[in-house]
């Protein structure tokens, strides 16, 4: 994966936009609550609403990885 790419293309969020904030989180056990901050800190998720799939499915990848 192209961690430059972005995943978000309403508000220019790239994966690794959110890797930085997923991985800066303490709570990791609640992956919608993981979403949230990650949508209120990037507003990735906040336009058309296309990329939430891909972005709940990154999300959940970064948290197994850890
Ligand atoms: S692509 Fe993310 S809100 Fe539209």
């Amino acid at each position: 994966m192209n961690y430059k790419e972005l995943v978000c293309k309403c508000k220019k969020v790239t994966y690794e936009d959110i890797d930085n904030v997923v991985k800066s989180e303490n709570n990791i056990s609640d992956v919608v609550k993981v979403f949230e901050d990650v949508q209120k800190q990037t507003q990735c998720s906040t336009g058309c609403g296309g990329c939430h799939d891909k972005i709940m499915d990154f999300i959940a990848d970064v948290l197994y990885q850890r």
